[in-house]
């Protein structure tokens, strides 16, 4: 973007115009858009914005304390952190396939959230992160409201009755540009230069059924894959990395006795795009690290694999 500054500014002016003296609500995922939309609506009206963050569970290690962290430091605005874990992973007991995930975490999600928007009184205004893309994607054009293309993307549609003004201060802004706001608006850079994360979360990292104790593991191993990277210093070189949690354990061997325990994938790759992908080459000393950490320090794993498959015919996710 030429003009960031001018950018910011006449943002921040539209903002405090659209919403006047009305409560605004908005739904931060730890994602670099809807940090930067929380920012900019922030700083256009400041006390009258309350951020909802949902603990789904299904996030990364650490995620929720850096989201407050960042969020207190730079905003003068209400955060709201919903603790829902077991309700997510009640409603996922059992079940296996990917796409039944998908949709019982986006109708949980928008289930959460909507009882947490309706205890903010008199909220008219809901401020989402719709990037142009994600309007492209789901079908729309920029000249038309896109409706809760964020939410639909995502995680299913909020329900009708929940009736909000959008706020979409990012729509017409590719990925870069974003970044480039919320630098501007003095957001860290471990928030601006964030990998995607995926809206159902590690729900599809966790192969088969995703219980408490899985998801505990892959937080831990996905944990030491992003410190490595960080710190042979190829995060901003990778795309996406991180680890997948396989449903099979193999057969191993520590302090001289037999074990029998779970597999972690590594997965780091290259895109452009992210419709076609690349496996990274990651140096093997980095490799041989991550894995000699998660063997060591991550309870219960006893076999690390590096996934050399690009995209396509693999997806990045393995579900
Ligand atoms: P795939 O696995 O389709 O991933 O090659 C392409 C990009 O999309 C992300 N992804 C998702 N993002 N909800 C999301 O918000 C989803 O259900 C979902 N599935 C995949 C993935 O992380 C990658 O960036």
């Amino acid at each position: 973007m030429e003009d960031c500054k001018g950018f910011v500014e006449k943002s921040i002016a539209g903002l405090k115009q659209q919403i006047g003296s009305e409560r605004v609500i908005c739904g931060l995922s730890g994602g670099v858009d809807s940090a930067v939309t929380a920012a900019l609506v922030a700083k256009a009206v400041g006390s009258q914005l309350t951020c909802i963050f949902v603990n789904t569970g299904l996030m990364r290690k650490g995620e929720i304390e850096s989201v407050a962290d960042v969020f207190t430091k730079n905003f003068d605005s209400k955060l709201v952190v919903v603790e829902a874990e077991d309700r997510f992973l009640a409603k996922l007991a059992g079940v296996t396939d990917p796409q039944q995930k998908r949709k019982i975490v986006g109708k949980e999600f928008i289930d959460v959230f909507a009882e947490e928007a309706a205890k903010v009184n008199g909220a008219k205004f809901l401020a989402q992160g719709t990037i142009y893309p994600d309007i492209v994607e789901s079908g729309g054009t920029p000249d038309k409201p896109s409706g809760m293309v964020k939410f639909h993307h995502n995680v299913g549609g909020l329900p009708d009755d929940l009736e909000f003004e959008l706020v979409e201060p990012l729509r017409d802004l590719y990925k870069e540009d974003v970044r480039q706001v919320g630098r501007e608006l003095g957001l860290p850079a471990e928030v601006v230069e964030r990998h995607p994360f995926p809206g159902p979360g590690l729900s599809v990292r966790c192969l088969g059924e995703v219980t408490k104790q899985k998801l505990d593991t892959l937080r831990e191993a996905d944990a030491i894959v992003r410190e490595e990277i960080r710190k042979a210093g190829l995060y901003n070189q990778v795309s996406q990395a991180f680890a997948v949690i396989l449903p099979i354990q193999s057969v191993g061997v520590r302090d001289g006795s037999r074990i029998y325990e779970s597999t972690i994938v590594i997965r780091c790759i290259s895109t452009g795009d992210f419709v076609t992908a690349d496996w990274t080459r990651i140096p093997f000393e980095t490799l041989d690290a991550i894995s000699r950490r998660i063997t060591a320090e991550v309870i219960g794993v006893n076999r690390v694999v590096y996934d050399i498959t690009p995209k396509p015919p693999a997806t990045i996710e393995w579900e």
